[in-house]
């Protein structure tokens, strides 16, 4: 096999069916169909619609991606597949498609972690990853600080969310605002207009013994509440709530968190790379205050564009061809899905 191995990637850890293809380290094709709109009525993913979503979204999705990119199904160097972490419907309906087509074509199967995934999509946008690379992964799901000497078998966790996502709390406080699901989005445009300094919103585990304990935990739950209460307090007084100001506040505190500790685990652990990856990846001040952090510690700062930070199948099928240049072993056949897969555990 070339070192350019053509893999096909897919991913239906929650509400996206991704399917992306990559030829060794070129981005060829990304493809996803969204159930994001079946549940925004519910202010929430609901598993049951997401895997029914998947299952009818699964075939024309692939099929439309091998059209896009120009590649026939039997020229695939292998199948990658996100075996978890995520909802455990949604990661199987994944994992029994790429399963089928692993079997039909006699290619090899990678079932790949969700999170690494995350990681090595950046290879696609900004070439290959230096080893180490710090990467902070923050969405909907998750908010971990990883060490990564070696993003197909070695990755180390120095942290994460002890209680709330970074980007559960966005779409909660968004909640609290009135604005709609998922949250993310609209929070970071109504900040545009507000003060982030308007309002001193609480920085979780960041000083005293909080700190020497959870040096690179995160925590987001007692500042969710703090704008809740905040928002309630206004609410109960019949003044208007200066939703631009609060959603500034907010996102000032979570930013300044985040960056804060990503540079510390930069310094700490001597590393000079630092990729943030994940769908609150592509908030604009989580992004400027990085770049801001990063020159002045002389931290060469990584993103990936927009539509690589949220769930896709580009992402999973970087990670197998990383995989299979690197000589990795497949997984077997009856790779089993794990919804609560360690980070650490970069394959099933
Ligand atoms: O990575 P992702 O697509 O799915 C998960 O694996 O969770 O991330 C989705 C999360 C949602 O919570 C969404 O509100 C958040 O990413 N998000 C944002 C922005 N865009 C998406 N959060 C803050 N600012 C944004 N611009
Ligand atoms: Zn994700």
């Amino acid at each position: 096999m070339s070192d350019e191995p053509l893999v096909l990637g897919i991913e239906t850890s929650c509400d996206e069916t991704g399917v992306g293809i990559v030829r060794g380290q070129t981005l060829l094709v990304d493809t996803v169909a969204s159930s994001v709109e079946e549940h925004a009525r519910f202010g929430g993913v609901v598993p049951e619609v997401a895997s029914r979503a998947h299952l009818e979204a699964m075939v024309p999705t692939i099929e439309r991606a091998c059209r896009e990119a120009g590649v026939r199904l039997r020229d695939l160097d292998a199948i990658s597949v996100t075996a978890g972490p995520g909802l455990a419907g949604a990661l199987l309906v994944g994992v029994a498609s790429a399963k089928a087509l692993a079997l039909a074509l006699g290619t090899p199967i990678y079932g790949v972690n969700h999170l690494a995934s995350h990681v090595a999509v950046d290879i696609v946008e900004h070439g290959p990853l230096p080893e180490p690379t710090m990467a902070m992964l923050v969405s909907g799901g998750h908010s971990s600080l990883l060490l990564v000497p070696d993003v197909t078998n070695d990755v180390r966790s120095l942290g994460s969310t002890m209680d709330d996502a970074a980007g559960e709390a966005f779409d909660k406080v968004a909640r609290v605002l009135g604005l709609p699901f998922p949250g993310g989005p609209h929070v970071d445009r109504a900040a545009r207009e507000g003060n982030r300094i308007a309002i001193d919103f609480p920085r979780g585990l960041t000083t005293g013994r909080d700190m020497e304990r959870h040096r690179f935990d995160f925590s987001f739950s007692g500042l969710k509440t703090a704008v809740a209460r905040w928002v309630e307090t206004r609410q109960r007084a019949g003044e208007a709530v200066p939703v631009a100001d609060v959603a500034a506040s907010f996102q000032e505190a979570v930013v300044d968190v985040l960056t804060r500790k990503a540079l510390l685990a930069c310094k700490e652990h001597d590393v000079d790379h630092l990729l943030i990856g994940g769908g609150v990846a592509a908030n604009s001040r989580l992004r400027a205050l990085a770049e801001e952090r990063c020159a002045k510690a002389g931290v060469t700062l990584r993103v990936p564009r927009p539509g690589l930070c949220t769930d896709n199948g580009a992402m999973v099928a970087a990670l197998g061809a990383q995989m299979v240049s690197k000589g990795r072993d497949p997984s077997d056949l009856g790779l089993p899905t794990d919804s609560s897969m360690p980070v650490t555990l970069v394959q099933a």
